[in-house]
């Protein structure tokens, strides 16, 4: 039947977007009333610290080179940036005015990270970013994704970083048999399988893993609000 002649129904209501942070001017209005820190979820110096320590308990070193995949507004950035030799982080994210806001804000040494070291990047194409990234994280963004931009992640990052060493990232997981509704993490988030914050089975991120070309292995952790870390090397 021809759109405009079906009943009024569920069907007419205007899709949801994949996530708040796709929803149109969300970024400009936050922005706008000074939530750069609200707006990667808040526990600004909790966070940053769990992922610096993940990073350096992994062996991070400083002439390593660092891609921060889904940035923000630099909650690790800042924090990492001094640790790094100069300009040896990059950063990507969905919102280029949110990475800015970031490195203007919280960027205490400026002289350490130029500003085109700071990518606005919407699908994973990773855009005018060097081949030699060692490193990488995804802290918190693919919770707020479905499994098939996971798996179209991480095989743009597997084919474009042919020197990397290791990737992070993190993911909610809801067990098999709570797969299929509302799950509660332990810390309290309500994630669902159709909607952000989005929850996977752990075998289907692993097998998505796999088959980007990487060997992924969960790490024991416990991470703020129940994620799961998953470190993935690459399959040569
Ligand atoms: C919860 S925040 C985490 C930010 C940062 N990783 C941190 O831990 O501070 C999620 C981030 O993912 C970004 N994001 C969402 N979808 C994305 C996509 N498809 N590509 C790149 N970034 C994305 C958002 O703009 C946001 O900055």
């Amino acid at each position: 039947m021809p759109r405009e002649e079906r009943p009024k129904g569920d069907d007419e209501r205007p899709e949801r977007p994949i996530s708040p942070y796709h929803t149109p001017g969300f970024y400009a209005e936050a922005l706008a009333r000074g939530r750069h820190r609200d707006i990667v979820g808040g526990r600004w110096e909790e966070t940053g610290l769990i992922q610096m320590q993940l990073l350096l308990n992994a062996g991070l070193e400083p002439q390593h080179h660092f891609l921060d995949i889904g940035a923000g507004s630099l909650r690790l950035g800042c924090r990492l940036v001094p640790y790094l030799q100069p300009n040896h982080y990059w950063a990507t994210d969905l919102s280029g005015a949110l990475l800015q806001r970031g490195y203007d804000l919280e960027l205490t040494d400026k002289s350490r990270l130029s500003p085109d070291h700071l990518i606005e990047d919407t699908n994973f194409n990773f855009p005018g970013l060097p081949d030699h990234i060692t490193h990488a994280m995804a802290f918190a963004v693919f919770t707020h994704l479905p499994l098939a931009h996971l798996a179209h992640g991480l095989k743009q990052i597997r084919t474009r970083f042919p020197a990397l060493e290791w990737l992070m990232f993190t993911v909610f997981i809801a067990p098999d048999d709570q797969i299929a509704g509302p799950f509660r993490q332990p810390d309290g988030v309500v994630t669902h399988p159709d909607r952000a914050p989005w929850h996977h089975r752990i075998s289907d991120v692993l097998e998505t893993a796999r088959a980007a070309g990487f060997a992924p292995t969960p790490l024991p952790t416990e991470l703020p609000r129940g994620q799961w870390l998953i470190q993935a090397h690459p399959l040569r």
